[in-house]
């Protein structure tokens, strides 16, 4: 074993003491009203979820507006609105929206391939540039990236490559906010297991994981990252089964 595997075996290992020990004493979990929340995708079933958890958590609002999220002009022109329109800076960013072409990688049509990355990995960095920039400037803010177990480990599917560039983006943006000291600019990677919204249904997981693993439960998948979300817990895996995955390949 080398120093980087070991480094990511005791990382792992520390998160799993720690939510183990969250489990019997749970942290404070932070308000969040007076944020302004953005969340990507909220027209899906988790999107629509997160959306009903933070405007009741913030007590607050919604406004929603209709943006191709892989359209980066598009992205900057909206921030701007939005920005305009509610008179403030976003200051907690869900990257949530995603797209999966269900098909096995050579059968996967050139275009579906290049929407999976577009959607799932290129619209992060658009999304970031839009609304990070403020949140560095006050020191203040929230970015949670929906990713996924499988952006962690693989199965048969179109939707893992673009999950491990998430994972790869949001982890390499985390790094940055904290070596640039922004220690107010929290940073959440959510990676929860398939959730049964039925946008799954082809993708082949393998057997000894479909054995133990039933899809989730969309609403128990969003509590669950709520509750990370809210003590800025850096990483949580949904559910906690899916953590030895992860630790049996570092
Ligand atoms: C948004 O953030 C920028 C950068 O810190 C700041 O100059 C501006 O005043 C903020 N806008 C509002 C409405 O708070």
């Amino acid at each position: 074993m080398n120093i980087t595997h070991t480094m990511m075996l005791l990382d792992v290992i520390y998160f799993i003491l720690r939510g183990s020990v969250r489990i019997v004493f749970r942290p404070r979990t932070k308000p969040i009203d007076g944020e302004l929340v953005l969340i990507t995708g909220s027209g899906g079933v988790l999107g629509r979820l997160f959306a009903l958890e933070l405007v009741r958590e913030a007590g607050g609002k919604a406004h929603p507006y209709r943006v191709d999220v892989t359209n980066r002009v598009e992205v900057y022109c909206t921030a701007d609105e939005v920005r305009t329109d509610l008179g403030r800076n976003v200051t907690m960013l869900v990257n949530n929206a995603r797209v999966v072409a269900r098909e096995r990688l050579m059968d996967c049509p050139d275009e579906l391939v290049e929407r999976t990355m577009k959607v799932n990995c290129h619209a992060l960095f658009w999304m970031t540039k839009a609304f990070v920039p403020q949140m560095k400037e006050q020191n203040h803010g929230h970015i949670i990236t929906i990713a996924s177990v499988l952006g962690l480990f693989s199965t048969a599917c179109d939707y893992c490559a673009s999950k491990f560039s998430a994972v790869g983006f949001h982890e390499s943006l985390a790094h940055e906010l904290l070596t640039e000291e922004f220690d107010g600019v929290k940073t959440t990677l959510v990676c929860p297991y398939i959730v049964d919204t039925g946008m799954f249904d082809r993708c082949k997981i393998r057997d000894e994981v479909a054995l133990f693993l039933a899809p989730l439960d969309p609403e128990y998948c969003v509590e669950q990252a709520m509750n990370a979300i809210l003590i800025d817990q850096p990483l949580v895996c949904i559910p906690r089964l899916t953590y030895l995955p992860v630790i049996s390949r570092a």
